[in-house]
């Protein structure tokens, strides 16, 4: 009998040599010790077979075997896991000294940038923003702004066309008529909007983008104009500046101005932004004429109002000196990064 329980150990200790894995030292152990079909844990089924004055000792032998097996594999368990678990330090080790990744926030696009300070100055003079629409019949881009068909200030503006009736807006000035048809004075909005014209160089695109203000109300003057346009351009460009109006022509406005700022560059001396005068131009304006009124249903007797619509590209470009409009459609973050106004 002794040496069945010799060639058991020999066996596990040849079988243990070269055991690399935790899986294998349970699966090896599992052969020998499994109370059902273990090498080991059979031998106590063969004490039937054993005379009974020896069964004591063969009982003793079974178990001392066991133990000594048990013991084996618990070492050899203890040995691989210790190095399996170092393998895993190695292999999951995280340097805490190497540089983190920067995760780069993003920034809204200088338009919308200059959009919502717009929005923010006049929301501060009570205005109520009202959204644009892209497409436009002629009656509201045109005739009833005052400008009917073939009247000579269309050429002002070269329109893409989709029908003899619709075509891509051309000015924000639409959204005077959509208002003064919606709703009587006192009205104060601002409308932005992106508008279309076929028009292609360095300071001009296809499509732009315009932020229109209208104010209706008992007694509105030129002087209310230049009031909340002085407001404007200091927030915008600096509490030094201010702003001058030049006589201009626009149909739906009479008088009509076009809005110089004081050139925030040189302070008034010359420069090469203000091409030497003083001043730059930035927006049209003027007092609502009485027949748009009129085509509206607003009596101009008893109510008068003002208008301008600002180029927001054109703002943007002069407030940070870009001087290629394409630049703010190219998406190039070189230049986009530098302009985080929020
Ligand atoms: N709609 C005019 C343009 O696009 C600007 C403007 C708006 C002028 C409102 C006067 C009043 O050129």
């Amino acid at each position: 009998m002794n040496e069945k329980f010799e060639s058991i150990k020999n066996e596990i200790l040849n079988g243990i040599e070269d055991l690399q894995s935790s899986k294998a030292v349970y699966e090896l152990k599992k052969h020998f010790l499994d109370s059902k079909s273990g090498k080991i844990g059979l031998l106590m089924k063969e004490m039937k077979n054993i005379a009974p004055e020896e069964r004591a000792g063969f009982g003793k032998g079974v178990n001392d075997l066991k133990e000594w097996a048990l013991q084996r594999f618990a070492e050899l368990d203890e040995k691989i896991k210790a190095k399996e678990l170092q393998m895993r330090y190695e292999q999951e080790k995280i340097d805490v000294t190497e540089p983190a990744i920067t995760v780069k926030n993003g920034n809204l696009h200088p338009i919308t940038q200059m959009r919502n300070e717009i929005i923010d100055v006049f929301a501060g003079m009570g205005f109520e923003v009202m959204e644009n629409k892209e497409i436009e019949n002629d009656y509201y881009n045109f005739t009833a702004l005052n400008t009917p068909k073939d009247h000579p200030a269309r050429d002002m503006q070269d329109t893409f066309y989709l029908s003899p009736e619709f075509l891509l807006a051309t000015q924000t000035s639409a959204a005077q008529i959509h208002t003064m048809e919606a709703k009587k004075p006192p009205i104060k909005i601002l409308c932005p909007g992106k508008v279309f014209r076929s028009d292609d160089d360095a300071t001009h695109s296809p499509m732009f983008h315009q932020m229109e203000g209208l104010v209706v109300d008992k007694k509105i003057t030129l002087c209310d104009l230049k009031g909340m346009l002085d407001v404007f351009v200091q927030k915008i460009y600096g509490e030094g500046t201010t702003t001058r109006l030049r006589p201009s022509y626009f149909p739906f406005t009479e008088p009509s101005v076009e809005v110089d700022v004081s050139c925030f560059e040189c302070g008034g001396k010359g420069c090469k932004l203000c091409k030497g005068t003083g001043w730059i131009e930035i927006l049209g304006a003027g007092i609502v004429n009485r027949k748009v009124l009129s085509n509206c249903g607003i009596d101009p007797d008893e109510y008068s109002g003002l208008a301008f619509g600002i180029g927001i590209e054109r703002a943007t470009m002069l407030k940070y000196g870009i001087n290629n409009i394409k630049l703010l459609f190219e998406s190039d973050l070189r230049v986009l990064d530098q302009i985080d106004n929020n």
